[in-house]
C-alpha cells in the first residue's frame, strides 16, 4: 500500500500537499480565549461542543484553556475523546439502541461521562446498561426550549422525567439541558428569542427545584448566544463550538471570532483567461450550506463544485493566477468539512507546528 507521508513540522505552508485543511493556530487560539473570557465575565463556565473538531486535541486545547470539559454528539465521539485522554463529556444527543447504550456504559466506568434523555424507557435502559457495566451514569433531562428537535417541555414535563431518572440506579441526575439553537441568522431578533428560550430553561429548572430535586448543572449555549446565555444565572455551562473555527455561515452572523480555518488548493488548470480550476471537489470540501469562499485572493469568486474540481471564475485582478498557484477557500460548513479530512495542518506565521489527526472522523454512531 502507498503510504503518504505527512510533512514536518517546521515545513512552510506553501510545501504542504494540497488539498490540505489549514488551521491558523493564533486565530483558533484567540478565538478559545476570547469566548473562555467573555463565558467567564457572564458568570458561567465553557464546556465547548467538540462535534465540529472532533479532536481529542482541540478537546484539551480548550480545557487547558479553561474550559471544564467538553461536549459531543455520539459516543463514537466520546471513546474517541477518552481514548485521547478527556475525562469529562457530556453528549448532547439521545443515544439509543441496546449496541450504543453498552457502549455508553462502558466508557462512563473510565471517564464523567453525562448524556442527555428525554424519554423514561431510555433511562431505564441506561440504568439497566449502567448497573451490568457497574458505572454511573451522569444523565441531564433535555428540554426544549423552543429548538423543536428533541427534549421534553418544560415544566410538568420535564420535572416527571427528572424524577423518574433521579430513582433509578446507574444514574445520577445531574440537572437540564437545553439548546437555542434555532437563533441562528435571525439579525435583531436575537437577544428577545435568545430570552424567550431562556424563559423555557428558567421556568423547567425552577420546577424542578421546586419538586425538591438539586439542579447542579444547567447546560445550554451555542456560538449565536453565548454572550446572552452565559448571563443568565440559571445557566452552569455554555456548550458552543463553532467559535472554534468559524465557518462562512458564522462568519456573516459577525460574531466577534475569526475564521481560522481554510481548504488550501492549488490551480490545476488555467483553461481560458477568466477561469481556473482548482484540486478541491465534494470529497474534500462540503457545500451542504453553500459554496466555499476564496480568501486573501481578490477578483476571484467559486462558482462551481464537482466532485474532484472547484471553479473559480476570475475578473482583471486575478487573471495572474497561474498553475500551481495557492488559494485558500473557507467552507460555508467547518463540521461537515473537517468530517472528510484525515488531518489538521495547524500553522503558525506560515510555519506548519503540527499535524493533527480528525480522530473522531466518521464516528457517527
Ligand atoms: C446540542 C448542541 N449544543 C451546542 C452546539 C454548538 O453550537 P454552535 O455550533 O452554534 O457553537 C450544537 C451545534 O449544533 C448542538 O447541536
Amino acid at each position: 500500500m502507498a503510504i503518504e507521508l505527512l510533512p514536518e513540522p517546521g515545513t512552510a505552508v506553501e510545501n504542504i500537499d494540497t488539498p490540505a485543511m489549514i488551521v491558523d493556530l493564533d486565530k483558533a487560539e484567540a478565538n478559545i480565549r476570547d469566548m473562555q473570557r467573555t463565558v467567564e465575565e457572564g458568570g458561567a463556565a465553557m464546556r465547548p461542543h467538540t462535534k465540529t473538531s472532533k479532536s481529542p486535541y482541540w478537546a484539551q486545547k480548550m480545557i487547558d484553556a479553561g474550559a471544564i470539559g467538553v461536549c459531543c454528539a455520539k459516543v463514537g465521539e466520546a471513546e474517541v475523546l477518552v481514548e485521547g485522554g478527556i475525562t469529562d463529556i457530556l453528549i448532547t444527543s439521545q443515544i439509543v439502541g441496546a449496541s450504543k447504550i453498552a457502549r455508553l456504559a462502558a466508557i462512563s466506568g473510565n471517564a464523567n461521562i453525562r448524556v442527555v434523555v428525554d424519554d423514561p424507557t431510555n433511562a431505564r435502559e441506561i440504568s439497566d446498561a449502567a448497573l451490568l457495566a457497574g458505572s454511573v451514569v451522569g444523565v441531564l433531562v433535555d428540554v426544549n426550549i423552543r429548538l423543536n428537535r428533541c427534549g421534553v417541555e418544560p415544566g410538568e414535563p420535564a420535572t416527571s422525567l427528572a424524577k423518574i431518572v433521579d430513582q433509578l440506579p446507574g444514574l445520577r441526575f445531574d440537572g437540564l439541558n437545553g439548546y437555542e439553537g434555532h437563533v441562528y441568522e435571525i439579525g435583531d431578533a436575537r437577544i428577545p428569542e435568545t430570552m424567550e428560550a431562556m424563559e423555557k430553561l428558567q421556568y423547567a429548572v425552577a420546577d424542578v427545584k421546586a419538586a425538591g430535586l438539586p439542579v447542579r448543572t444547567v447546560s445550554a449555549g451555542g456560538t449565536s448566544t453565548y454572550d446572552i446565555t452565559s448571563r443568565v444565572s440559571e445557566v452552569t455551562e455554555i456548550q458552543a463550538g463553532s467559535y472554534l473555527f468559524m465557518d462562512g455561515e458564522y462568519v456573516d452572523q459577525k460574531m466577534p471570532f475569526q475564521p481560522a480555518l481554510t481548504i488550501m488548493t492549488q490551480v490545476i488548470s488555467r483553461p481560458t483567461v477568466d477561469r481556473a480550476i482548482l484540486d478541491v471537489g465534494l470529497k474534500s470540501i462540503a457545500n451542504d450550506y453553500g459554496p466555499p469562499r476564496v480568501l486573501g485572493t481578490d477578483g476571484a469568486e467559486f462558482t462551481k463544485l464537482s466532485e474532484e474540481h472547484g471553479t473559480l471564475q476570475l475578473d482583471e485582478r486575478a487573471q495572474g493566477l497561474e498553475h500551481g498557484d495557492l488559494v485558500h477557500l473557507l467552507p460555508s460548513h467547518a463540521g461537515t468539512t473537517i468530517n472528510i479530512h484525515d488531518h489538521y495542518f495547524c500553522v503558525r506565521d506560515g510555519v506548519l507546528e503540527n499535524v493533527v489527526e480528525v480522530a473522531g472522523r466518521g464516528k457517527f454512531r
